[in-house]
């Protein structure tokens, strides 16, 4: 675990422990056997915890912005309307409200295996692409082993790293948030179990070209490692459609690839993901992964049914969803770099940004993100939940509200940047 991975943790639980643990009329001799076991401190989600904090500024009557979860549904977007149709027919049909096949809905994955060009036998149907990822690592990793990951990194990540007592190991991305591949080489050692690439990628929004796909792909090869390839955003970009990472690595690369219908199909509270094995180094992974599926019996089948229609109809919801979505990056980011003291890249994908403070009093982006959260009730999530691996101050903001209150949140975090600006001194004595 980084150092700053470590204190963020720390104050995240901190807050966790403030909000829960008040009672003492609960102490009595035995009290000191209900703690939760010492893995529990491995154990944070900065997207969520910061929620918390939230919620007692909230308590005091101020209008909160919630910039912090990448949940379109809690804004103005929906499932398309052909896929909350199945899961009807679904809920009326009896038969699917046994427990589903553990590795999947058959038809579901018939359906996912031909997009993907792979057998069905190779195509696993989690709960969110989440469960997925934990059954990947839980697969793969060793205690003391690593699997390189992108800096900065979706939170989830280097949580079930750390759970299955794997090392934290990042690889750089440079300005553009572009993986830095000497650096990704540097890091490979005979530990090193998988590559983790997100593209398109959050934290960062940034969408990684064809040659960048490719030189991990090669670098991938060279060690034979398999690359676990998480393209959740696939649908979600605002240029040219994404080309998967398994059609440019080749047969050669083993690729698991990670999806789902919580981003691309608007639909995060199914919880339908999966995994798809490319490649027959991944043979014997197969086994494994089957029995994780059976241990945990199965994903609810109703959902697997919507899932169903996400794969098999045409996506015509997603014209009018990345208008929209491009209207609102384009407005934040204009707005952001407008404001003195912070500088943002431009997303090309997805629906988050991670800006930069470039001046003023903090000493953390932690600390920022709370200074900005009690004075303008904008939640953010600070840049070290997401353990980047080069100094400055970062946070991630999502730009899924619509055009107003991008606005009205833009304007208060203009005029809280300037009067900082003008007397830090008023950030530390609040
Ligand atoms: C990069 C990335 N991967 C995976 C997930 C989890 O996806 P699911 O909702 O399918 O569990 C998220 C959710 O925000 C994500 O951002």
């Amino acid at each position: 675990m980084t150092e700053s991975e470590s204190s963020f943790i720390e104050d995240q639980a901190e807050a966790l422990d403030e909000t829960f643990l008040p009672n003492d009329s609960l102490a009595c001799k035995w009290c000191a056997r209900v703690t939760p076991a010492s893995r529990m401190e491995k154990v944070a989600y900065p997207i969520r915890d910061i929620v918390l904090k939230a919620r007692q500024v909230q308590a005091t009557g101020t209008k909160m912005h919630w910039f912090n979860i990448g949940d379109p549904n809690k804004f103005d977007f929906a499932p398309p309307p052909w896929i909350t149709k199945a899961i009807v027919d679904a809920l009326a049909d009896s038969r699917f409200s046994a427990y589903a096949p553990s590795d999947g809905d058959p038809d579901l994955r018939e359906a996912i295996a031909k997009n993907e060009g792979i057998g069905a036998e190779r195509v696993f149907v989690t709960s969110g692409l989440t469960e997925g990822l934990y059954f990947a690592f839980q697969c793969l990793l060793e205690p003391g082993q690593h699997i390189l990951l992108p800096g900065p990194v979706y939170p989830l990540y280097s949580t079930i790293s750390r759970m299955f007592d794997g090392e934290s190991m990042f690889y750089k991305t440079d300005e553009n948030w572009q993986p830095d591949l000497d650096d990704m080489r540097k890091k490979i050692t005979p530990h090193t179990r998988a590559i983790v690439l997100i593209n398109p990628n959050n934290p960062t929004g940034a969408v990684y070209p064809r040659s960048a796909i490719k030189a991990v792909a090669d670098l991938a090869g060279e060690f034979c490692l398999p690359i676990i390839a998480d393209e959740i955003y696939d649908k979600l970009v605002f240029g040219e459609p994404l080309p998967s990472i398994h059609r440019i690595a080749g047969p050669d690369i083993p690729v698991i690839r990670g999806n789902g219908i919580s981003k691309n199909f608007f639909y995060p509270g199914s919880r339908v993901g999966y995994l798809a094995l490319h490649g027959p180094r991944l043979d014997k992974m197969m086994p494994a992964l089957t029995r994780l599926c059976n241990s945990r019996l199965s994903v609810n089948w109703e959902m697997q049914r919507g899932a169903l229609a996400a794969f098999t109809m045409p996506p015509s919801h997603l014209p009018a969803s990345l208008n929209k979505l491009r209207a609102r990056r384009d407005l934040m980011f204009k707005r952001l770099n407008e404001i003195p003291g912070i500088h943002a890249t431009l997303p090309q994908a997805a629906f988050y940004i991670f800006p930069e403070v470039t001046a003023g009093p903090w000493a953390s982006d932690a600390e920022f993100i709370y200074d900005l959260m009690e004075s303008t009730g904008i939640v953010g999530v600070p840049g070290a939940g997401f353990s980047p691996p080069r100094p400055g101050r970062f946070f991630r903001l999502v730009y899924l509200a619509p055009e107003a209150e991008i606005n009205a949140a833009m304007d208060k975090l203009e005029a809280f940047m300037k009067k900082r600006l003008a007397s830090p001194a008023s950030a530390r004595s609040k």
